[in-house]
């Protein structure tokens, strides 16, 4: 299924600590933005890519591109405060009224082609599908250090990026939450509102994101793992 995506890439890696945007560390002597913008490079089916970036970022981003052979980069719009407006930004300037629209996480440099597929095609049939994996430890709500409930696990999955929807659902959310001013973690919260179902879709647990030092460990490891 033909798609465009959007890459949030304009957030300052705050618990990453690594004084600059945690996208340009390396994995394998490559940067993280790079790893994911070649899964999406590499993909056929992928039309367009649109980044949001910071402004003062826009150079460095533009000559990386250039020196890692990535052409499907159509736009690169300044990010916002948020991620969820970093994300508006790009689906306003992607300008898409028609077909599909995926978003992922830069800092997700890991997601598996063929999860890519079975998303696209979920959200071509039902107009919104996410990928996530089952949580694999107990989860209790906690309050004050006090455990309010143990929570069904067999219910509850850990929600990762790619996002997609149909073009008109997500311009839809984005557009009522602007009006409201609702922020919410990820666009699917946005389309719930909307009372519209978003369905999930069975992803791979080294979907993770590059969030703290130890997951760099973790990506090293999966990269390991791939090249033998
Ligand atoms: N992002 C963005 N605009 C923002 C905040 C985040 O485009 N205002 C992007 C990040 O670059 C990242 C993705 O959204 O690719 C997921 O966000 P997160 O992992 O939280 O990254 P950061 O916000 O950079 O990290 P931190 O929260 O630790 O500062
Ligand atoms: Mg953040």
């Amino acid at each position: 299924m033909k798609y465009i995506v959007v890459l949030p890439a304009a957030g300052s890696g705050k618990r990453m600590k690594a004084g600059h945007n945690k996208l340009f560390l390396t994995l394998r002597g490559k940067p993280i933005l790079i790893h994911t913008l070649d899964v999406f490079e590499q993909d056929p089916n992928c039309m367009a890519i649109w980044l949001a970036v910071k402004p003062e970022e826009r150079t460095i981003i533009q000559n990386m591109l250039h020196n890692y052979h990535i052409t499907k980069v159509k736009g690169m719009p300044a990010g916002g405060d948020e991620r969820q407006h970093s994300v508006y930004a790009c689906v306003l300037a992607a300008d898409a009224t028609t077909g599909l629209i995926l978003v992922h996480d830069a800092a997700r440099p890991f997601i598996e082609p063929s999860v890519i597929t079975k998303l696209t095609l979920r959200a071509y049939e039902t107009g919104a599908a996410i990928a996530g994996v089952k949580a694999k430890d107990t989860m209790k709500r906690v309050r004050n250090h006090i455990i309010e409930e143990t929570l069904d696990r067999e219910q509850l999955w850990m929600i990762q990026t790619p996002q997609a929807f149909r073009a008109s659902i997500l311009i839809k959310a984005q557009q009522q939450a602007a009006q409201d001013g609702f922020l919410g973690t990820d666009e699917a919260m946005l389309v719930e509102r909307l009372n519209i179902a978003v369905h999930v879709v069975e992803s791979t647990y080294d979907n993770v994101k590059m969030t703290t030092q130890e997951d760099l460990l973790i990506g090293e490891a999966i990269l390991q793992k791939r090249q033998q």
